[in-house]
């Protein structure tokens, strides 16, 4: 009541009597720590508070406090029957029902009841589920018993660290003392228990959740109502004054991309091969068994009553590559047939490589014929294959499309009657990025590296650590024959041929004078992995018995692109056609892992053993999912105590997060390990977002000392095939179609520099949320000398610059490109204009526009 009062009051007469009322605040309260059932405590853990255990009051308006992490997107994430409780030390603990279904619990710590610890999931005996534990603490045995539910009977576990954990085992009912108790609050009557705190606590808890709706209301500025907002504002006038005693050398690597398999960037993507399931791999469990089509035969139909088409995999071309295709022809006439990823495009007078593995293996030579065909019939090419061999031999062939196609078909016809084996049927267009063989998309792989990205992280995200241990993207997989890799389900849920394998991502790094950066699970897999079948279950990880071999393996991927031809690993890649290394520098370990210690432990054996057989190395740590919270915290707290020397952060905001989020990186520790932004973007495709992803990169240019490279996730995305949206570029068989944020991305990879000019901005019209509106960075290209000056304004209003470039000794000559429009528009044009500069640069900055300035030397 006393604070009811005192907020009252406050409001009323202000703060000046502030010191007085604080007498009147009580020493302790009761503070109830419950959740609610009407989301399945997918809002996590709800504080209320009282005087007198009679009357209570929300904390926070029902601000989830901690949640529960567990299981994968979406379905898990439950918190049921919530114990709050301190341990002997004072600290807070809280243990939690995860879903009333299976043997596991949830266990989380926290000083101070605002920041939280990385949770814990437990085992029980397998029979056993778990509810309503409640926990008491034996002094003299300094142990913690855990009473609780399990179908109708009762179990105690004992522990004293809430590390490890007796057996379970059965009490009687009696034993078992529930102190729950049920309140009403605003939103109905709710359930959870109750501990005593200083008042200071609920303080605490009342303010974090002010700020964070604070921040939240910051989160949700969009260009819905700049009009009203900024209606006072006719127009703004800015004056830029450089300082460049004050620069700074800044990463030569800041602006790049993070190619993932997911959208189909890479099969049916980037990827060139225009054959959809060409290794009959396609299993159930790529979709997790919910999708009853999807199975070796996906992708594949045939023609005509008299072809028998089957599956099989009692004499695999190659153990990785189990199955096969089996045709059994009563009369010849009738074909197999496969329509690629939503029909094959094909370009009139372009060469077509197909390729296939065949086994007669019921002795007869026969030969095959393969055609391309039109949507309306029409063959647009076609070869016969002679094949003879009774063993699996690949055979090949070049189809030169008689015209365009946008959706052509692959057909296969055996001209003779009896048994025919099939494997790895492929069609390639000759013409790939750089012609490489087994190559790349051309358009797709040209516009990417239009971005000129310093460098390339590869091959995933989530895809990178798996779904499950079984699933952890594994590199050895996926080098070497395309027959003899190892494909399995992507994480996206669908398939992985690893056709576009390592050897293929180095070389395309290299094809555009990107820096490889290959990220490596850390042992353990993705964060949202289904439950694990091996009794990890959530996260899990690779056994500590199975890890030596684990960090081998790493380290071989070192030897195998940087080692010297007569190496073990490094012939390999010289037999794959790259005898000269490819100069790897940089290893992502873990993707946005849980900092568990079963994550902590992996992580460390792996760190030390690339820091100490590979100082030449850079090892970049992962610190979670977002730009805060226990991962985060942790995340950073490992890397600093490792010296770890960089780490890969992760944040997909709003707009309004990245316009009031400039100072994000001003105050970070130098001394501390480096940034990679090794995903971000803002949640949309119009200008407007895009903006707001220029105006960060003008303060991370400003940060280009701690935050040493960037890159926008996802890249690629498939149109009617996407799992994330949005995506920076999106394409379909014929047509690239990039976003307006993928030009930003672009302004900024062309428009690099080596060295930040710190500059002074003054506006006539002081007020911060202008500011925050406008973003200006200076950088020198040290390698050419020109200076690059890039000038957002998301204001809805022009702003006339003034920008003293005497200190800056510029040339006579320079481009301005300028990027504007509406801010809901989706495609922008970029104009070009060259312009010739004196001592002044002089610039009317439109309404939502970025400029970008190059002043030659
Ligand atoms: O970029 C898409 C996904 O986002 C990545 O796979 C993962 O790292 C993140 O959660």
């Amino acid at each position: 009541m006393f604070a009811v009062t005192r907020i009252v009051f406050l409001l009323l007469i202000g703060t000046s009597i502030d010191k007085a009322l604080l007498a009147n605040e009580p020493d302790s309260v009761y503070l109830f720590a419950y959740t609610t059932i009407k989301d399945k405590g997918r809002s996590g853990l709800h504080f209320a508070w009282s005087a007198d255990r009679k009357k209570w009051n929300l904390v926070g308006n029902e601000y989830g406090y901690v949640k529960c992490d567990y299981g994968p997107w979406g379905e898990e994430k439950q918190m049921h029957t919530p114990y709050l409780f301190q341990n002997a030390n004072g600290e807070w603990q809280c243990i939690w029902s995860l879903d009333e279904t299976i043997n596991q619990f949830a266990y989380v710590a926290s000083a101070n009841l605002v920041t939280w610890n990385s949770q814990r999931y437990p085992y029980l005996k397998k029979e056993l589920t778990f509810r309503q534990p409640v926990v008491q603490y034996d002094k003299s045995s300094r142990q913690y018993t855990i009473t609780f539910i399990s179908g109708d009977k009762y179990y105690k576990i004992n522990t004293i660290d809430f590390k490890t954990y007796d057996e379970a085992v059965a009490i009687p009912a009696s034993a078992y003392k529930d102190d729950r108790i049920t309140v009403t609050l605003p939103a109905g009557a709710v359930t959870g228990n109750v501990s005593k705190v200083a008042w200071s606590v609920v303080n605490k808890l009342t303010e974090t959740a002010t700020l964070k709706g604070y921040e939240y209301n910051q989160t949700r500025e969009s260009f819905q109502n700049d009009s009203i907002r900024f209606a006072p504002l006719r127009s703004i006038s800015a004056t830029v004054t450089p300082d460049p005693e004050k620069r700074k050398p800044i990463s030569d690597l800041l602006i790049g991309v993070f190619f993932e398999d997911i959208n189909y960037a890479a099969d049916g993507g980037l990827y060139a091969e225009l054959l959809q399931n060409r290794d009959f791999e396609y299993t159930p469990a790529d979709r997790k068994n919910r999708d009853s089509s999807w199975n070796s035969k996906h992708s594949w139909t045939t023609s005509g009553a008299n072809l028998h088409f089957t599956i099989d995999s009692t004499t695999p071309l190659h153990i990785n590559n189990a199955h096969y295709a089996v045709l059994n022809v009563q009369q010849p006439g009738s074909a197999l047939i496969n329509s690629g990823y939503d029909g094959i495009p094909l370009k009139k007078g372009d060469a077509y490589d197909c390729s296939l593995f065949v086994k007669n293996s019921d002795g007869k030579s026969r030969n095959l014929l393969v055609k391309l065909v039109n949507a309306d019939g029409s063959i647009l090419a076609q070869a016969t294959i002679k094949t003879g061999s009774q063993q699996w031999k690949k055979y090949t062939t070049s189809l030169i499309a008689a015209a365009d196609a946008k959706d052509a078909r692959f057909e296969l016809q055996p001209l003779s009657t009896g048994s025919v084996l099939l494997d790895m049927i492929s069609l390639f267009p000759e013409k790939t990025f750089k012609n490489r063989k087994n190559g790349l998309r051309a358009d797709l792989a040209e516009t990417v590296a239009a971005i000129h990205p310093r460098f390339i992280r590869f091959p995933g995200g989530c895809l990178a650590h798996g779904d499950g241990v079984d699933n952890i993207y594994r590199w050895k997989n996926t080098i070497g024959p395309i027959e003899a890799r190892k494909p399995q389900p992507n994480i996206w849920r669908y398939h992985q041929t690893v056709g576009l394998g390592y050897f293929e991502y180095f070389q395309y790094c290299e094809d555009i004078g990107a820096t490889p950066l290959p990220v490596l699970a850390a042992g353990v897999p993705c964060q949202n992995s289904g439950l694990g079948a091996n009794g990890f279950g959530q996260q899990g990880g690779i056994p500590m018995n199975e890890m030596d071999q684990y960090v081998q393996e790493i380290l071989d991927l070192v030897e195998w692109a940087n080692g010297p031809v007569t190496s073990k690993w490094g012939k390999l890649r010289a037999e794959a056609g790259h005898p000269a290394p490819f100069n790897l520098k940089y290893i992502g370990v873990g993707n946005e892992d849980l900092i568990t210690d079963l994550f902590s432990e992996r992580f460390t054996l792996i760190y030390n053993a690339l820091k100490q057989q590979h100082p030449e190395i850079t090892v970049i740590g992962t610190v979670g999912p977002f730009h805060d919270g226990s991962d985060y915290e942790q995340g950073w707290a490992l890397a600093s105590q490792l010296k770890v020397p960089m780490v890969d952060e992760h944040y997909y905001e709003s707009p309004g997060w990245f316009i009031n989020n400039p100072d994000f990186y001003d105050s970070y520790d130098r001394n501390k390990p480096k940034v990679y932004l090794g995903e971000y973007a803002s949640h949309g495709n119009t200008l407007f977002n895009a903006l707001a992803e220029a105006l960060y990169l003008t303060n991370i240019e400003r940060n280009g000392d701690v935050v040493h490279m960037a890159s926008y996730a996802p890249l690629l995305a498939r149109e009617k095939h996407t799992q994330w949206n949005p995506d920076l570029i999106y394409f379909n068989n014929t047509e690239v179609k990039p976003t307006v944020n993928y030009e930003v991305q672009k302004l900024f990879g062309n428009n690099a520099g080596t060295e930040y000019l710190p500059s002074v901005l003054t506006l006539s019209k002081e007020d911060e949320a202008v500011r925050k509106r406008l973003g200006i960075s200076i950088v020198r290209d040290t390698t050419d000398g020109s200076i690059i000056v890039k000038l957002v304004n998301l204001l809805p209003v022009a702003t006339s610059l003034k920008l003293d470039l005497t200190k800056l000794a510029p040339g006579s000559k320079a481009e301005r490109t300028l990027l504007n429009g509406k801010p809901a528009d989706r495609q922008n044009p970029v104009t070009v204009t060259t312009v010739a500069i004196g001592n002044v640069l002089e610039d009317t900055l439109l309404p939502y526009s970025f400029t970008v300035w190059k002043i030659h030397k």
